[in-house]
């Protein structure tokens, strides 16, 4: 990796704790006839692309990132500046794709935020057992941490096609949930916080895997930043 990179990589400290909802804020607002348009950016990575061996390794995290990610960024934004053309234009021939694609790239690049942010270098930040109140928590709704690991990775293995697994928190009975994501966007749930989610799309694991995504995601657990999944159990509580 060239110093430039990895100065990149680093500049602003990467995702602070709590920076997920800074982290998604768009920057460079403008006010328009058609409505205020805004531009989505990615934001830079809380580590180096090699930071996560052997778990993953730096071209997929370097491809996963800089091309995949991006491309949900850049989507996010052409379907936002093509919402603001057709109420320009009142013309709403389009709603039907655009509202497809707007759940989708937006979806795309909020679970890509999250994803990087929850993950940490084996031994120093990522891999063990979450603790204090995750791991209560956890325990209460699971029965134990291992019978939580073992249906995440589970759901995680069998996600159909493209997709994620996701813990979320569930505000209205204080649960945790685990639940499978399609693509992006599909069975969501809209009365729950996100609090961990792993990639299970063919590019985050391919490159080193190939079709073993079971490998990819026992090994995955080695890079779970839980402090920070624990930090935002606490936010979503608040
Ligand atoms: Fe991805």
């Amino acid at each position: 990796m060239t110093t430039t990179r990895r100065s990149f990589l680093t500049a602003s400290g990467g995702l602070a704790a709590g920076a997920m909802a800074g982290a998604l804020t768009a920057s460079a607002a403008a006010a328009a006839p058609q409505g205020t348009v805004i531009e989505h950016s990615l934001i830079p990575l809380p580590y180096a692309f090699d930071a996560l061996e052997p778990v993953i390794d730096a071209e997929t995290l370097e491809t996963h990132y800089t091309r995949h990610h991006a491309a949900y960024v850049n989507g996010l934004n052409a379907t936002e500046r093509a919402l603001a053309e057709a109420r320009a234009a009142d013309d709403m021939s389009q709603i039907q794709s655009l509202s497809r694609q707007y759940a989708f790239h937006g979806a795309g690049h909020y679970l890509h935020v999250l994803y990087w942010s929850v993950m940490a270098p084996p031994g120093n930040g990522g891999g063990g057992d979450p603790a204090g109140l995750l791991a209560g928590q956890i325990a209460k709704d699971f029965g134990s941490i291992e019978a939580f690991k073992t249906q995440f990775s589970a759901a995680s293995i069998s996600v159909e096609a493209n997709g994620w697994c996701a813990l979320h928190y569930r505000p209205a009975d204080d649960r945790l949930l685990v639940l499978q994501i399609e693509n992006h966007q599909n069975l969501t749930p809209w009365d729950v916080i996100p609090l961990m989610v792993i990639d299970v799309w063919e590019h985050a694991y391919y490159l080193k895997y190939q079709n073993r995504r079971g490998d990819y995601v026992e090994a995955w657990w080695d890079v779970v930043n839980w402090p920070r999944v624990s930090a935002n159990l606490e936010a979503a509580r608040e």
